[in-house]
């Protein structure tokens, strides 16, 4: 791996961490995916150097998730690999992110191996963190959550050469009866409007010219500082930086979406035709359960709101089946909502109960059996909406970044700004680049195209 190539910025490196190598392996969501790059960018830093096996590391890092069960396991399936005690000795093995925040100490008494639990709010205190692993302290956390602090560093190795992650808010003050975050990744802090500003500008100079705007609840953030921007006045300013092209921003919460986002869009052309907005459930009494604090309709206003933009704004969902007390009713609710809203994308899940959640308390009444077939009918409805939504598309001419090629199939890759993927056969040299592409073909997941002269 090229290093230098993929950092912000140029970086003499301290030399604690003396030439020794490191792997860090991301579960979950794009926020654990950034934090990885940020706490990569600290440990070279510190003198250490990335490699892209476990085998050939000195330390090896898993930051994880823990939104549902099954992800949460994945960690304790990596970590079995090292029981043998004697390989594990020479190396340092640590657990960040949210099932470090959830299981907290514990960790070390299930899994003797691991010598660093490090919650995602205390990722501030990882250089003071590494220092205690370097002097030969084999139990070292991090796990405060009740902190004012977001994760401030001055540069960070960035995995994707095109799209930068840029992080405006952390942590989380909704109460989702479902939802672990709040107690895994603390309250919400936002960073202020001139230095999310000032890391754009210096993501344009770095070559970056699609920016990911980033947060929890993204829309619930507030400028700290006294210039009390809007959320959408944040959206604007990062659009009017000069250089950037393309800009989103993931994930809005309903409660806080604002018609003055939608106004942003529509006066920006670089912010991206595309917003993301859980709905979590059709039913209006399923939300209320889950402490979701909008119904049924007054979501479906806002998608109206979104509707009425002067561009057409694709929309993708988050949806849970057999939530606590879902009936066959409920769930024929989220199927209609499906049908009214006709998504781009949906990301659907079975419900799975979390700890220190209030759905915990809830009887978990919709059998496995029942949350399987609800799931499968959803994602079947879904693909036929997608199918058609895409076909539609065809004769139609998008620009695309191409962020990939398939060199078997001789394709490039790229993506719309309305998030859709859109292949053309190219070559290598078109990545990075925006082409024009005008769609022949459509699947439900994809569109094939072929490029015009820009
Ligand atoms: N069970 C199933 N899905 C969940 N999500 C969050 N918590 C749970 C849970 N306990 C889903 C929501 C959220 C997405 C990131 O994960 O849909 O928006």
């Amino acid at each position: 791996m090229d290093v230098s190539a993929a950092m912000d910025f140029a970086v003499a490196p301290a030399p604690a961490g003396d030439g020794k190598t490191f792997y860090i392996e991301t579960f979950g969501c794009q926020m654990n995916v950034h934090d990885s790059e940020k706490v990569a960018g600290v440990l070279i830093a510190r003198g250490y150097r990335p490699v892209d096996s476990h085998q050939d590391a000195d330390i090896i890092l898993y930051n994880t998730c823990s939104i549902r069960e099954k992800a949460a396991q994945k960690v304790f399936s990596r970590l079995g690999a090292f029981r043998k005690p004697r390989w594990a000795e020479r190396r340092i093995i640590g657990v960040l992110g949210c099932v470090a925040q959830q299981e907290g100490e514990r960790f070390f008494e299930r899994a003797p191996q691991v010598s660093l639990v490090c919650g995602s709010a205390s990722y501030a205190q990882l250089p003071a963190l590494l220092a205690q692993l370097e002097s030969g302290n084999r139990r070292v956390k991090g796990l405060n959550l009740d902190t004012q602090d977001c994760f401030e560093i001055e540069f960070t190795r960035r995995d994707n050469r095109f799209r930068a992650y840029l992080t405006v808010i952390e942590g989380c003050n909704q109460r989702c009866a479902f939802c672990v975050v709040p107690m895994t990744r603390g309250p919400e802090r936002s960073r202020s409007g001139a230095k999310i500003i000032a890391e754009c500008r210096r993501l344009v100079d770095a070559g970056y010219t699609e920016i990911q705007i980033l947060g929890q609840i993204v829309n619930a953030w507030q400028d700290p500082s006294p210039a009390h921007w809007s959320f959408a006045e944040l959206l604007s300013r990062v659009a009017e930086v000069p250089g950037v092209r393309r800009v989103r921003f993931t994930t809005s919460h309903p409660r806080f979406f604002t018609s003055d986002i939608v106004q942003a869009i529509d006066s920006h052309p670089t912010l991206c035709n595309q917003i993301h907005l859980p709905v979590q459930a059709g039913a209006s009494d399923v939300l209320s359960r889950m402490l979701r604090g909008y119904s049924r309709e007054e979501y479906l206003e806002k998608i109206h709101c979104i509707r009425r933009a002067q561009r057409a704004i694709s929309l993708s969902t988050d949806i849970i089946v057999g939530f606590c007390g879902e009936s066959e009713k409920d769930f024929e609710q989220t199927l209609s909502l499906l049908a009214e809203v006709e998504y781009d994308q949906i990301f659907s899940f079975k419900f799975s109960p979390r700890p220190n959640t209030a759905a915990v308390e809830f009887v978990d009444s919709v059998s496995e059996e029942a949350k399987g077939r609800r799931l499968a009918v959803l994602q079947e409805a879904q693909r036929q909406i997608q199918l058609r939504r895409n076909q539609a598309l065809v004769g139609q001419t998008f620009e695309v970044l191409v962020e990939g090629y398939q060199p078997r199939l001789r394709q490039a890759v790229g993506r719309t700004t309305d998030n859709k993927i859109l292949n053309f056969a190219g070559n290598p040299a078109d990545i990075g680049c925006y082409r024009q592409v005008t769609v022949t073909a459509a699947g439900p997941n994809s569109l094939v195209g072929e490029r015009i002269a820009d």
